[in-house]
């Protein structure tokens, strides 16, 4: 299938979802990458992996035109999901509606724990002993759409709140492709809110 993914940040999640493209590990097309922030450092990254970048106009234009620009852009290159990586934004109901099911999303924290723009430190800061990364479908609400991973991440006592994000984005590198993988192949049924992977 062919995707879009959508960053605000650095992308290193964008990263290694391209280089697993690259490498034949993910079967899929990275359509184009989009960004609502003009200085995302991951779309330097992109355009010197020679993949095509798009400025979305939520600064200078708005939500509203800003989802326009990405529906129309999507539609006219048959894309069949977007990624969000890092993408800072929350999606109108409007926009979700017409993608139900169609959007992904990678969080660093055990869904529905700790949701939001700081999940890792929130953990962190509540003091939980077991935290981890989630990868679900956006419907919406904010990190509240149907779970299709999980994978835990423990605390331990000689951990800093850094070391801990560096340990859940090592997590999120593996879980995100592997994650999307099955989704692209139709592993997926669900019954209820439940994600069933039926290639386990
Ligand atoms: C990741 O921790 C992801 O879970 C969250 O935003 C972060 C993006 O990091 N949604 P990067 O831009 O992929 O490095």
């Amino acid at each position: 299938p062919r995707i879009a993914i959508l960053i605000s940040g650095t992308g290193t999640n964008m990263a290694e979802i391209n280089k697993r493209v690259k490498s034949h590990d993910l079967s899929c097309e990275i359509s184009f990458v989009a960004s609502d922030n003009p200085v995302a450092l991951g779309l330097q990254y992109a355009q010197s992996e020679g993949l095509e970048t798009v400025l979305l106009p939520y600064g200078t234009e708005g939500r509203d035109k800003a989802e326009k620009v990405l529906h129309d852009l999507c539609c006219s290159r048959d894309v069949e999901w977007i990624v969000l990586a890092g993408f800072m934004k929350i999606l109108s109901p409007r926009f979700v509606r017409k993608w139900e099911r169609k959007i992904v999303n990678i969080h660093p924290a055990l869904l529905p724990s700790f949701p939001g723009t700081n999940g890792a430190r929130d953990a962190w800061d509540y003091g939980v002993r077991v935290t981890g990364v989630t990868v679900h479908l956006v419907d919406s609400g904010v990190d509240t759409g149907i779970i299709l991973s999980q994978k835990a991440v423990t605390i331990e006592k000689e951990d800093t709140l850094d070391y801990l994000v560096k340990k859940i984005h090592e997590v999120e590198y593996d879980l995100y492709w592997q994650t999307l993988k099955k989704l692209f192949q139709g592993a997926y049924s669900f019954q209820g809110r439940r994600a069933i992977d039926d290639s386990n």
